[in-house]
């Protein structure tokens, strides 16, 4: 071997294995510290609210929030599967699925604590990076626009994470942003509080700008830029639509459309997204005005099981998940993802066995997580059946084993290629056109009536009149 192949063998080498690296994403715990496996199908957990919950299981059920063993068998999961890991993604929802008045300031800020307190127990050494969710706080979904006693503390609770430039940050309005640490080029983590511009969210529903994030967000990313540095974006809610409702978005549309313009405008910075909320297995697409994809945002299922009561989804529980990144530490190119889960039903039945669900490569044969491989499985869960049908199964962790027809298919591709209001009824209504050409009109005109005048233009000018409060009947 002369010197020229040796030297390129060595940097090879130093791309194959120095520069590789992993990270954990969990989101959605959700504990139900009051679960518990009695026969009275009305005491097993306040979280199925009033429906009964018959054969409950020590690890849980699907019409609950976890109970402790579940959460902490989910993070000890993680420590026997992959221990050392660069860092762990944590993306809120630590409070169980009740009504206000069944928890409080104290109850909440208790439930973050100890979840922290496991965390940091079984990962003592790890670096952690933490959002905050929509039920994080209380009043659930009202988290505001400044200054916040539970900011305070959870900035406290998580202190151990942060630097105290984010202790500042976290405080005024719960986002920071964080170089990543180790050698080679400069990556950082942007953390964003992303409940500011939830829909249920009244405590900013006319600001322009909740807690001045959104320039804050292009101020760093305009630094980023300067600096060579290259970024992760994590958060809790994301932008664009629920793939297991129709016309079920999260942001206010303003809200959606600025996030989707800094998207735009920063994407040669930004490599990937990572966000919860859904409890689902998905990831959104994001173009350019000419149609190039230009990033991508990848949504984890959660450790709870709980069914969703959101009207008009059909069965919409999971099992639990928990997933792995392998990733490039030089570039942040994300290079693989597999998930483990919980089979709920085998837990309660057999024993809890964390297992491998499936590796993004492998089960799709893609080459890595980059905005063009995610792209590229977009096109084939497009084209093929079996893609698609894998996909679904996926989508809840394995727990919903039914066929997804026409109507889900449309659902998911349209959820997961646009995050633009606009977009987004316009793929609906091809996809309708399509599938069937003598229905199309009147799903057209349904869906028009659910999301609310969005395509007729009437969204923006109605809102100028301050009627948003209103309009979110619609969905
Ligand atoms: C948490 O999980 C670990 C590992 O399975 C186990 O040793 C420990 O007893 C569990 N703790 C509780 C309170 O369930
Ligand atoms: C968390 O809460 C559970 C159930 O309420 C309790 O059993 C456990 O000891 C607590 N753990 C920590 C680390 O605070
Ligand atoms: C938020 O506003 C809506 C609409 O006015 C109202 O129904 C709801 O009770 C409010 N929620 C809270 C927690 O204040
Ligand atoms: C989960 O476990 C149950 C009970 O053992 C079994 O019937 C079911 O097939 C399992 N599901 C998966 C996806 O393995
Ligand atoms: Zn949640
Ligand atoms: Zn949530």
């Amino acid at each position: 071997m002369d010197l020229q192949s040796f030297l390129l063998l060595l940097i090879q080498c130093r791309t194959l294995t120095a520069a590789k690296g992993y990270f954990w994403h969990i989101t959605d715990l959700h504990l139900d510290p009051q679960y518990s496996a009695v026969p009275d199908p009305l005491k097993v957990c306040p979280s199925a609210g009033i429906q009964p919950v018959t054969n409950a299981g020590a690890w849980g059920n699907y019409l609950c929030d976890a109970p402790w063993i579940l959460v902490n068998s989910s993070i000890y999961a993680m420590k026997e599967i992959l221990p050392a890991p660069d860092f762990i993604l944590w993306t809120g929802d630590d409070t169980p699925h009740v009504p206000d008045e069944k928890l409080g300031e104290q109850a909440v800020l208790q439930i973050i604590k100890n979840l922290t307190n496991l965390i940091r127990h079984v990962f003592p050494d790890t670096q952690v990076y933490s959002a905050m969710g929509n039920h994080d706080f209380h009043p659930k979904n009202q988290l505001p626009a400044e200054e916040h006693q539970i900011y305070r503390t959870t900035a406290e609770l998580w202190r151990p994470w942060l630097s105290d430039h984010s202790v500042e940050t976290f405080r005024a309005g719960a986002f920071y942003s964080q170089l990543l640490s180790g050698p080679g080029p400069a990556r950082r983590m942007i953390v964003l509080n992303t409940n500011l511009y939830y829909e249920n969210n009244n405590e900013t529903i006319s600001l322009e700008d909740p807690g001045g994030q959104f320039q804050w967000l292009q101020d760093t990313l305009t630094h980023a830029a300067d600096a060579g540095e290259k970024v992760y974006i994590i958060g809790h809610v994301p932008p664009g639509f629920f793939e297991k409702k129709r016309g079920k978005m999260w942001f206010r549309e303003h809200f959606n459309q600025r996030y989707t313009e800094i998207i735009q405008k920063y994407h040669s910075v930004i490599v990937a997204q990572f966000f919860g909320h859904h409890h689902t297995d998905s990831f959104r697409m994001f173009y350019s005005s000419t149609g190039t994809p230009i990033s991508v945002m990848f949504l984890a299922p959660a450790v709870t099981p709980w069914k969703t009561t959101l009207p008009g989804v059909h069965n919409g529980a999971n099992n639990p998940g928990i997933r792995v990144f392998t990733y490039d530490r030089d570039t942040l190119l994300v290079k693989d993802m597999v998930t483990h889960y919980l089979n709920l039903t085998n837990a309660n039945m057999v024993a809890p066995e964390w297992k491998k669900e499936y590796s993004l490569k492998e089960a799709f044969q893609i080459p890595d997580g980059s905005v063009q491989s995610m792209h590229l499985l977009l096109e084939k869960l497009k084209r093929s059946q079996d893609h698609l049908q894998r996909y679904y199964q996926y989508n809840s962790v394995q727990y919903d084993q039914t066929y997804c027809d026409d109507n889900c298919q449309t659902d998911h591709l349209c959820a997961i290629s646009e995050v633009d209001f606009v977009r987004y009824s316009q793929c609906i209504q091809a996809q309708n056109a399509a599938a069937s050409p003598s229905a199309s009109m009147l799903d057209v005109l349904l869906f028009y009536s659910m999301t609310g005048f969005l395509t007729l233009g009437l969204w923006g000018s109605v809102s100028r009149l301050g009627h948003e409060q209103d309009l979110v009947v619609f969905v």
